[in-house]
């Protein structure tokens, strides 16, 4: 059984107006005066001393191998090169990683550039995944950005001249305001890029965001659930005829190669050590959260005291419904035999309506057909509740 890292980097220069994730401006933590480099190793220094948290639990067991490590945020790219080199290397000291082990950064277009590209491939990322988000400039200033399409551009060329192998990006659709043109618009220029990876969300008002502010006031209309579905399948579409194939609901992969396999350990129950504030974990059954302000947790992890904020251990039940939520999202869907009675005859109802794959499912498989994909969150209540 190899092992996950996942490595949380709570710090962004700017907070866009949708986002809810654990992340902070150096000035909302009080730091707006400290050095970009002091914040990287000062955190970077923390992450590490979990690592050797990580490394004490496994002392009296098998030391597992690493398979992947995600450095996700928040924004990676803007940590030091070196400190990311440390981090890399601690693990593969402590734990040792995979010959083939996969190492993604997520990057800000507007943080990955000339100067620390070289770095973050010398220090063995082996993939970058990109926030994009559009390419129309509208929906950009509605979403907050700051990048220009042509840093987008610039960040991708750079990571193929220095060598990264796998090249993803994000986009959200569904943002008010933008029209089926501005999705066409964003997804050219997507193709146009030099990647083998897309993943496409559908925007979610967070509440205390400001676009749920914005939402709730008026200013902004509210996303359409019809139009979410549109465009979809517009994505889907476009993406298939390209080459890239839905692997999960919101990723597409135009080889079998270039599919996260970060990811799909998340998404098959495999074992991973969350790092840093807010980080989740997850092994054998046992689930754990840490405390989520960075500066309490890299006190916490000065003085000696606990940084876990609540654990869990997953029932049978527990683990079987989550089976059943992560994997009816995956292509490869899951295996009827892990179905019950009950559940066997709610898969019945939906092949009638053409959202389940009856072929697949004469075969002995759970896999939803496009329409079943656009009401995956529907099946699953009707599935586990
Ligand atoms: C950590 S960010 C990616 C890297 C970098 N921080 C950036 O934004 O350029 C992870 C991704 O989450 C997605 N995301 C964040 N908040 C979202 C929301 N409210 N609705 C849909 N997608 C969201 C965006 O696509 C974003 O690129
Ligand atoms: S989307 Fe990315 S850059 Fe924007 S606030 Fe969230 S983590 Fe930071």
């Amino acid at each position: 059984m190899t092992l996950s890292f996942y490595i949380h980097i709570p710090y962004c220069i700017k907070r866009c107006g949708y986002c809810d994730f654990n992340t902070y401006t150096p000035a909302e933590l009080g730091q707006g005066e400290i050095a970009r480099s002091e914040i990287s190793s000062r955190y970077m220094r923390s992450v590490q001393r979990e690592i050797s948290l990580a490394a004490k639990e496994f002392a009296s067991k098998q030391m597992p191998q690493v398979a992947t490590i995600f450095f996700g945020g928040g924004t990676p790219s803007l940590m030091d090169p070196v400190d990311i080199a440390k981090t890399i290397a601690e693990i593969d000291e402590t734990f040792s990683l995979t010959q083939d082990c996969e190492i993604t950064l997520e990057a800000n277009p507007d943080t990955l550039d000339e100067r620390n590209i070289a770095g973050f491939v010398a220090a063995g990322v082996n993939r970058i995944s990109l926030g994009v988000q559009s390419a129309n400039q509208k929906v950009l200033a509605t979403l907050d950005r700051t990048h220009k399409n042509s840093n987008v551009a610039r960040a991708l060329e750079l990571a193929v001249e220095n060598g990264v192998r796998g090249r993803s990006i994000d986009l959200i659709y569904g943002t008010p305001g933008e029209s089926l043109a501005d999705l066409e618009e964003s997804l050219d220029f997507a193709l146009s890029l030099p990647i083998d990876h897309i993943s496409a969300y559908a925007l979610i008002v967070e509440s205390g965001t400001r676009l749920a502010r914005e939402v709730a006031s008026g200013k902004i209309a509210s996303p359409d659930d019809d139009e979410m579905a549109d465009k979809y399948r517009i994505i889907d579409q476009r993406l298939e005829i390209a080459g890239f194939q839905w692997y999960e609901l919101s990723n597409w992969a135009n080889s079998l190669d270039a599919r996260s396999r970060h990811n799909q350990i998340y998404w098959n129950g495999g074992n991973w050590w969350g790092v840093g504030p807010g980080a989740h974990s997850h092994l054998d059954g046992r689930r754990w959260w840490n405390i989520k302000n960075p500066i309490t947790y890299m006190n916490s992890l000065d003085n000696g005291s606990t940084i876990i904020a609540g654990e869990e251990i997953l029932s049978e039940t527990a683990k079987s419904d989550e089976r059943i939520m992560l994997g009816i999202r995956l292509r490869e869907g899951i295996a009827r035999n892990e179905l019950s009675e009950i559940q066997e005859e709610v898969v019945v109802r939906y092949i009638a309506s053409e959202a389940v794959d009856q072929s697949a499912w004469e075969n002995g498989h759970l896999r939803l057909t496009l329409n079943g994909r656009l009401i995956a969150d529907r099946i699953v209540r009707d599935l586990v509740l």
